[in-house]
This record gives C-alpha cells, structure tokens and sequence, in this order.
C-alpha cells in the first residue's frame, strides 16, 4: 500500500485552484446546522442512485475552488453553474471517488494529542482489578505521564504529535482538539500549547489547542492537606495569566470528577478561564455524578464530555439548555469506556431523545484511550452506545465541529464551508462503522487539495 502524504496543504500555487469530486455513490453533506433529537439520524445524503448512477450526468459532484465548497449537487447544474460564475472547467483537477462515499473531513473533538511516555502496564493493572481512579490516587496514571512528559523537550512532543496526526489523518481525521494538561506547571503547560499550536501551523491537520491544567494535582501539591484547593488557587494566580497572554489556547477544560475537582473547584477554574477568554468545555461525570453535566449547562459550556455517569439533574440541565437554545454538546468517548473495560457507557439514546446535541471523540491518550482511529470509534458507538450510523457520523463532522466552536467552518459539505472531505471506499456511509478497524479512507482532501491518496 502506498501513502501519499503531502504536508502542508495551505494553497501551493502549481495547483490547479479548482478540485471537482466525480463518480461517488454517495456525497454525505451533513448539510442544515447542529443535529438534535431526530434530525441527528439525517446526514442529507445525495445519492448517485437516484440520478441514474455514479456517472450519471446528475450524479452528485463537490465543487471546491480556493479551499473552500462551491457548489454541491448534480454534475451537470454545478458545472454549468460555475461556468456561469467565471469558473470553467478546465480550471479545476478532478478527482474520481470511483463509486465510493464522500463525508466531511472527519473532526476529532477532544484527544490529549501530545504526551511522552507509554502506560501498557495499566491494563494488566486493571485486568489484576485495580480501578482508574486507584491507579491514579497511587502516583500512576495521569501523574505517571506528567513525569514522562516534563521531561521531553518542545522537540521531542512535536515529533510525537507529527507521528499520531499522520497515524489519524490516515484515518480521514482533518481537524483535531488537543489539550495539555500532562504538565500541570506553567511552563510544561505553556510548552504542550506551543506545541500545538505549532503542528496546527504546519498542517495539514487543523489542531484546535486546549488549556486542561486542572486535569490532576501534580506531585508537588499533593503532601498538602488542601492539595487540590491549593492547586487550583495556583492554576488560577500562575497558570491562566500566562496561557492567556499565550494566547494560543481557546478553550479552557476541567476534570470535574469525584476525587480529582470536584464541581466547586472545576467552577471557579472556568470562571477564571473565561474572565480571560478561554470558552469552558468539561471532563463531565465520568466515572461517577459529579455535578459535571449540571456545571457544563450553568457556564454555559460548549462541550461536557464522557457523561457515563451523569446524575438525572444533569441530564434535565442538558435538556433544558438545548430546549432553550442554548445547547451544551455531549461529546461521548465510547472508546474510553470500552478500553477502561468499565460496565456503563453514556447514556446515549436517552440524550438525543431529550434533544441534546451529541458528538463522538477519541479521547486519544496514553491511558485510557490510545486509539487514534476515529473510524473505530464510530463502530463503538454503533455496539455501545445504540446509535445508528447515521448518528454517530453527524457525531464527528457537523456537531463535531459546533463543539469546537467551528460550526460555520467546518464539518459539512456546504458552499463556503472550507474544503475538508474524505472519499471512502466503500458505497455507503452505513458501511464506515459496519467494518470494525478497517481503513477505508481512499483519499483525504484538507482546503480544497488531495493531501493523501491510495492507488
Ligand atoms: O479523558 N479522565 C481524564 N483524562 C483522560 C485520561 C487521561 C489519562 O489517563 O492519561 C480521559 O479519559
Ligand atoms: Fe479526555
């Protein structure tokens, strides 16, 4: 198999400026805003069956010029429509989907990218019976990745980060959040955002940085009998100021979770945040209620995350945010409970039958999710979290996308959306999560320009 990997992907001038996708069996829009309730089954497919097939002269083509979508719809209107604009058709490369499926660019909404270090050693821990949080309270887990990560230079993150967004690029991954939060002091913090921001630079994968210094009590806080109120004082006086005047981060999360920050402190966390300017987002009820859902709907967040464990208030404040137009995403990260080998997953259905917006992440990191292949992640959340197909695609392309606040770039394949996009081989959306593991990506095309191709 041969990759074809182009980095950088922002405009090179040799190209042609125009890029027409032909011949696919399907092109998944995801067009119409943020998926609630039973809008998040309709992904807006246009079918080349319904025109006559894939060569059809109506079959549905994605026009892109200068990185961004044109035109979607049957070849024929789009390519005279162009030719009206002043486009014509010589003017744009093409690309032949051969009878395969076209989707957003997929956006991968909360991972812990960067890191140093392994911890293979905790599933055997876990297969022995110790739990997450026990590991952690120990001095392991997230600490143990802390130790390895201050001491790895900005050097050797950005390769480590360069080689796991190639491994999800591969996997039709164009846009990715990542968080620090395996410093927990001001300048490892400060180091891991530069970091990101500087793969976000170089592309071609956009990285969307996130300040997570509340993501644990690092070791030099924990003899004190107050550590983690300690600690979060500190994060407030030492830490924001400076990811502030960084100025790279734009989002701001918490690990609000029994026995690391309890709801209390992961609020005034946030409320520090956002006096700076950082948008809140939350590490919500994980492993039990801890008041995380209730929080991410007070603040107003953009994304409470992992909810396996949200109380019934929480819930009813998720719902009650949404019913009044001010929706908090649920960003579910099935892969996480399903590599934790915990028994309850989130409440999937139940959310999306109380109208609220659900999107699907990796949560890619060194201890409980290391997997950096999105596409498994929607085969989970078909088996574990019941949702259909169609739902856990919109969970990780168009409410993916509104949980980065990115909604209106991203995410869909609308004109004036930047030109990311992904050709499957396979003829169907509902065959992405029907093969477990498998790479189907044929071609990744990021701002208009094919960035990877399988012959
Ligand atoms: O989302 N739970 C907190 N943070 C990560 C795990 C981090 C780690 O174990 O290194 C999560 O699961
Ligand atoms: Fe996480």
């Amino acid at each position: 198999m041969t990759l074809r990997v182009i980095h950088g992907g922002r405009g090179s001038s040799d190209l042609a400026p125009g890029l027409l996708i032909t011949g696919a069996s399907e092109v998944v829009t995801m067009a119409g805003g943020l998926r609630m309730g039973a809008d998040q089954d309709d992904p807006a497919v246009l079918r080349a069956a319904d025109a006559g097939g894939s060569d059809a002269p109506d079959a549905p083509v994605v026009a892109c010029w200068e990185g961004r979508i044109v035109a979607v719809g049957p070849r024929e209107s789009v390519v005279a429509a162009l030719a009206a604009e002043g486009l014509p058709a010589s003017r744009f490369a093409r690309l032949d989907a051969d009878g395969g499926t076209v989707t957003p660019g997929l956006i991968d909404a909360h991972t812990h990218l960067l890191f140093a270090g392994t911890r293979e050693g905790e599933l055997l821990l876990r297969q022995r019976g110790a739990t997450y949080l026990e590991i952690l309270a120990a001095g392991g887990g997230i600490l143990s990745t802390v130790a390895a990560t201050r001491a790895a230079t900005e050097d050797d993150l950005l390769a480590h980060g360069r080689r796991w967004l190639d491994e999800m690029l591969s996997h039709g991954v164009t846009t990715v959040e990542a968080k620090s939060g395996y410093g927990l002091d001001p300048a490892t913090e400060l180091r891991l955002l530069h970091a990101a921001g500087i793969l976000g630079e170089e592309g071609p994968i956009d990285v969307v940085p996130t300040y997570l210094g509340a993501h644990a009590v690092p070791p030099e806080f924990r003899s004190q009998p107050d550590a983690a109120d300690a600690y979060v004082r500190s994060i407030i006086q030492d830490q924001l100021p400076l990811v502030a005047a960084q100025g790279i981060a734009r989002f701001c999360d918490v690990f609000c979770e029994r026995g690391v920050f309890s709801m209390e402190q992961s609020r005034l966390v946030l409320e520090a945040a956002m006096a700076v300017g950082l948008e809140p987002r939350l590490h919500a009820d994980e492993i039990a209620p801890s008041g995380g859902a209730e929080l991410a709907a007070e603040l107003g967040a953009i994304s409470a995350d992992h909810l396996a464990a949200p109380s019934a208030e929480g819930i009813d404040a998720l719902a009650r945010a949404a019913a009044e137009g001010r929706p908090v995403i649920a960003t579910l990260l099935p892969a996480t409970t399903w590599f934790l080998m915990a028994d309850d997953y989130a409440p999937a259905r139940r959310l999306i039958e109380r109208g609220v917006p659900v999107a699907i992440a990796s949560d890619f990191n060194p201890g409980t999710s290391p997997t950096p292949n999105l596409s498994l992640v929607l085969t989970v959340a078909c088996l574990e979290l019941g949702l259909t197909p169609a739902e856990a695609l919109a969970g990780v392309t168009v409410n993916a996308a509104h949980a980065l606040g990115l909604g209106d770039e991203v995410g869909s394949l609308e004109p004036g959306r930047q030109a990311d996009l992904v050709i499957w081989r396979v003829p169907s959306y509902v065959q992405i999560p029907y093969y477990p593991g498998a790479n189907l990506v044929r071609a990744v095309v990021k701002r208009g320009q094919p960035i990877l191709e399988r012959p």
